[in-house]
This record gives C-alpha cells, sequence and structure tokens, in this order.
C-alpha cells in the first residue's frame, strides 16, 4: 500500500534518525540500547515537530549591551505518551521543552480483534490553551492514535501534533482521514501489516522491548 501526497503528514529524512531506527529494528538489540535510541530518536523528531513553536521578543543583557531576543512564547505545551510505548519517548521531549506538561492515555490493543482498549486518560490543564504533542512509537492500524486524540477532542484538546517513529501506510491513512487537523510526524514509513496488524519490517513489539517483557 502506497499513502498518497498528503497535507500534514512529515516523514523525516535526517540520516541520523534512519540510522538510529536500523539499530532500533535489529531483534539483537537489547532492552538498555532500545530505550535510549528511543528517546534519542524522539528528541531528534521533536527538533522538527516543534519548528513551527510561536516566539516573543525578550530584553536581556548581554556583558557587551541590552539587547532584545526570542524566546519560546507562553509554556503552553502538553506531551502525551500513549501508554505503555509512548513512555519512551517522553525524556527525549522533555529534554528539549523542560517545563512541559506531560498527560497520560493508557490503552492497549485487544490480542483478537487489534481494536484500542482505553483504560487511562489524564490531561493537564488548561487543555484547550496547549500545544499537545501525542506519542506512540508505532502506528500501525491507527485505531490507538485515533482513539487517544478522540479523547483529548473530547476534552477541548484543538492545536494536537502526533508523533511515531515507525508507521503502516494503512495507519497514516486512518489517522490522516480522520483527524486531517492533526499533523503527523514519521521517524520513517514502513511497507505493511501482517496478518496480525504487525508493521513489516517494523521493530516487533514496541512496549515489550521498552520495558523488557514479553
Ligand atoms: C502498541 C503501540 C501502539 C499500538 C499501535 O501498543 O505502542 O499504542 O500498539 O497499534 P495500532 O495502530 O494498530 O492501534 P500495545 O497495544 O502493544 O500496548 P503497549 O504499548 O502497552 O505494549
Ligand atoms: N504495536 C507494536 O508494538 N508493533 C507493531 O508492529 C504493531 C503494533
Amino acid at each position: 500500500m502506497e499513502i498518497k501526497d498528503m497535507d500534514n503528514v512529515f516523514i523525516m529524512t535526517h540520516p541520523l534518525i534512519k540510522h538510529k531506527i536500523s539499530m532500533l529494528r535489529d531483534k539483537s538489540t537489547g532492552t538498555n540500547e532500545f530505550r535510549n535510541l528511543v528517546e534519542e530518536i524522539a528528541m531528534l523528531e521533536g527538533y522538527e515537530a516543534l519548528a513551527d513553536l510561536p516566539l516573543e521578543d525578550i530584553e536581556v543583557e548581554t556583558p557587551i549591551e541590552p539587547c532584545t531576543t526570542p524566546v519560546i512564547a507562553g509554556r503552553k505545551l502538553a506531551i502525551v505518551p500513549i501508554l505503555r510505548a509512548g513512555l519512551g519517548m517522553v525524556p527525549g521531549l522533555l529534554s528539549l521543552c523542560p517545563t512541559a506538561k506531560v498527560g497520560h492515555i493508557g490503552m492497549y490493543r485487544d490480542k483478537v480483534t487489534h481494536e484500542p482498549v482505553p483504560y487511562y486518560c489524564k490531561l493537564p490543564k488548561p487543555i484547550e490553551e496547549r500545544t499537545i504533542i501525542v506519542l506512540d512509537p508505532m502506528l500501525a492500524t491507527g485505531g490507538s492514535a485515533v482513539d487517544a486524540i478522540d479523547q483529548i477532542k473530547e476534552r477541548g484538546g484543538k492545536n494536537i501534533k502526533f508523533m511515531c517513529i515507525i508507521a503502516a501506510p494503512e495507519g497514516v491513512e486512518k489517522l490522516h482521514s480522520t483527524h486531517p487537523d492533526v499533523p503527523i510526524y514519521i521517524g520513517n514509513l514502513d511497507r505493511e501489516l501482517n496478518e496480525d496488524d504487525y508493521i513489516c519490517p517494523g521493530l516487533g513489539d514496541a512496549g515489550d522491548r521498552i520495558f523488557g517483557t514479553k
């Protein structure tokens, strides 16, 4: 399945991101290295995804003279990982924006239907005033991302971005067609889903690899 040119879908091209994703895919990459790579990739993608953050001028005195110089406007960023695997991306974003608030959305894919089963949602207030970055390393069928963004919008969230490390074309289509207002940042677009709705070639189960469970 190919995805057509879509507004609001950004596939990363930076060689560092591509290299680190290749390390992630390797089944011999252990838990500690896997976690570190997820964090680093999230930071590199975050750099791209936050390129449109608004700036405002402040006055600063340098050792030479006073000057007017820009800083990020307001402190209204919310990072929202989808549990569990999205948690692995949080430190990367917080290293860029240490004052961001962090919400959590809990859901897992049902083993048989592959539909998301939500179990938790806690978002920082006022959510309607924040730029919200939803994090999940894997966009497979898109069910989890769509449901998470539904929940955020139901609670008033408006300015939402979604960031993943690996996406399947099927998931991109579903997320983009359901929430066309949400920009999607993708580390790599993979080939397809298999019969179990795992991404091919993918990296396996991201949550299990981050947390060392199986
Ligand atoms: C994985 C992944 C996404 C979801 C993607 O979570 O982290 O949340 O699957 O699949 P989808 O696009 O088809 O919805 P999983 O259900 O394995 O839960 P976990 O992170 O707790 O392991
Ligand atoms: N969730 C994962 O962790 N990996 C996949 O390939 C699909 C869903």
